[in-house]
Parts: C-alpha cells; sequence; structure tokens
C-alpha cells in the first residue's frame, strides 16, 4: 500500500461548517437575521428607556410664555413650517448665516418641535432680534413691500383678527400634560400673563418676568386697541433663538 491510497481525512466539522443551514434555507436566514437584529436593538434602545431624559440641560430655556404660546399656535395652524425650517445645522455655511447652530435643548419645550423639513424661506430659529417688530409686521402683511423678489405669501388678516386666547390656560396645561414644566400659577395666571404681554407698562409686568426670564413685553403690532393674531406671531418670531446665551457656549468651547 502506497501512501497515496492512504483514506482521505474526513472534513473538519468545525463550527462554520454548519452555517450552511443558514445558507441553504432562506427562512432560517431571514430568523436569524432578526435575532441578531433584535439582539443589536435592544442594546441600542433599551437604555434609552431608563434615562430621564437624553437632552443635555442649557442655561436659559424656559418655556413659552402665553403671548408666545399662542403665536406659536398661529405658527403652526398657517402652515409657515412648509416654508421655514427651524433647525441650523452644523455645517459652516449655516452657521455662517444664521448662527450658533440648533442645540436639542432649544427646542424641549416645542411640542411638537418646529424643525420642519423644506426651506423654502430662511430657517427662523434665530429671527428673534433680526428685525423690529415693525419690519416684521409690515413682511407678514406684504412680504413684497420688503423683499421685492419675495414670494412668500401675505397674512395681512393676522394684524386684523383679535386673539382669541380665553382657552390659553389649557393650551399650557395641554403643553404640562407632555412634559412642559408650566406651575398651577402659570396656568392659573396664564390670561393675565398674556395681556401682561402685551401691553406696555402693565401692572403685572414684573410677576411675567420672574415667571418668564427675558419676557418682551411691548405692544408688537403697534396697535393698542387689541391684542391681536400679529401681536402673538411677532412675540413668538421675536423670542426665536434669543433664550440662550450662546457667548457663554462659544467662549467655553470655541465652537467658532
Ligand atoms: C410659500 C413659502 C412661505 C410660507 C408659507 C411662509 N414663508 Fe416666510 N419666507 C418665505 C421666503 C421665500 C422668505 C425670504 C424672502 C422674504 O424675506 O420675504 C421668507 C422670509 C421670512 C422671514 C424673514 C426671515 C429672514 O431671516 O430674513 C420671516 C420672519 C418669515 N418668512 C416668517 C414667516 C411666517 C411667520 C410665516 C407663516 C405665517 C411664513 N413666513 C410663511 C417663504 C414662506
Amino acid at each position: 500500500m502506497s501512501s497515496l491510497d492512504a483514506p482521505k481525512q474526513a472534513p473538519r466539522q468545525s463550527l462554520w461548517s454548519k452555517h450552511k443551514i443558514f445558507e441553504t434555507n432562506s427562512i432560517i436566514l431571514v430568523i436569524g437575521v432578526l435575532i441578531v437584529i433584535s439582539i443589536g436593538g435592544l442594546i441600542e434602545i433599551a437604555p434609552l428607556f431608563y434615562l430621564r431624559n437624553t437632552i443635555e440641560k442649557v442655561e436659559g430655556m424656559r418655556p413659552y410664555t402665553p403671548l408666545e404660546l399662542a403665536g406659536r399656535a398661529i405658527y403652526v395652524r398657517e402652515g409657515c413650517y412648509n416654508c421655514h425650517s427651524q433647525m441650523i445645522r452644523p455645517l459652516r455655511d449655516e452657521i455662517e448665516r444664521y448662527g450658533h447652530y440648533s442645540l436639542a435643548a432649544e427646542s424641549m419645550y416645542d411640542k411638537p418641535f418646529q424643525w420642519g423639513s423644506k426651506r423654502t424661506g430662511p430657517d427662523l430659529a434665530r429671527v428673534g432680534g433680526k428685525y423690529s417688530d415693525e419690519w416684521q409686521l409690515a413682511h407678514l402683511n406684504r412680504p413684497r413691500d420688503l423683499v421685492p423678489q419675495s414670494i412668500m405669501p401675505g397674512y395681512p388678516f393676522l394684524a386684523k383678527t383679535e386673539l382669541n386666547y380665553n382657552d390659553i390656560a389649557n393650551h399650557l396645561r395641554a403643553n404640562r400634560a407632555s412634559g412642559v414644566p408650566y406651575t398651577d400659577e402659570m396656568i392659573e395666571d396664564a390670561k393675565r400673563d398674556l395681556e401682561a404681554q402685551a401691553t406696555p407698562d402693565h401692572p403685572r409686568a414684573a410677576e411675567l418676568e420672574k415667571r418668564y426670564p427675558k419676557a418682551q413685553i411691548r405692544d408688537f403690532d403697534g396697535d393698542a386697541q387689541k391684542i391681536s393674531e400679529a401681536d402673538a406671531l411677532i412675540a413668538y418670531l421675536q423670542v426665536l433663538g434669543t433664550l440662550v446665551d450662546f457667548k457663554l457656549y462659544d467662549d467655553k468651547a470655541n465652537i467658532r
């Protein structure tokens, strides 16, 4: 017997040869894939349920005042989000145009958030303080008076329509139910706080400012006769991006 006739070695039965089961049976392969994906998913997702908060705290953020909240409701009602985003991405061109990129904490009191998905017009996340109230009012009335090439529709009816805020306390309540920390007192006084913000020299102004730091108190639409929908919407636009002091963050992290 020559060495050539030596019996062939039996193929090694390693663990890997069992892989054949998966490669020759698509149902078993699919079940295997699902099991592996769910393990990965569990590891990534399950811890989130045990964290109290996934948003890093940022100094300066506070819930909207009742007037700003009413303005926000008009922003949503009119569909401004169809053309405007409120999320500045951490890309150089965006930061140079719009300012510091948006932080998650900046929309933590937005229920639902207004990040938007379309920018027909510019991002509005930091539009607060960029223009005067007069500019905002004139622009809402007839955008092309100020920006001749604008394709934004006019909303002249907002300044003419009295704001209906009888149910503003319920708006605060609904926001509280989804996690915005409005106190009982804020809810109880919501109507008066709303009036105080839209009326210069209102006797309750100091109280409003204490509850909502940096609240801007004035007659936003220049018409002292009534609190209009434009008052509320402009109050909302003027607070966007003004609550967090980014000088603090930029100096610390040297972001820009
Ligand atoms: C059809 C799209 C469209 C809709 C809807 C729209 N806008 Fe605009 N908006 C634009 C465009 C385009 C511009 C840029 C030209 C201009 O300033 O008018 C703009 C500009 C603006 C600006 C100035 C931003 C800046 O930084 O210069 C503000 C503020 C604004 N819009 C607010 C609103 C509000 C509030 C609403 C809802 C009531 C709204 N827009 C609805 C398209 C739209």
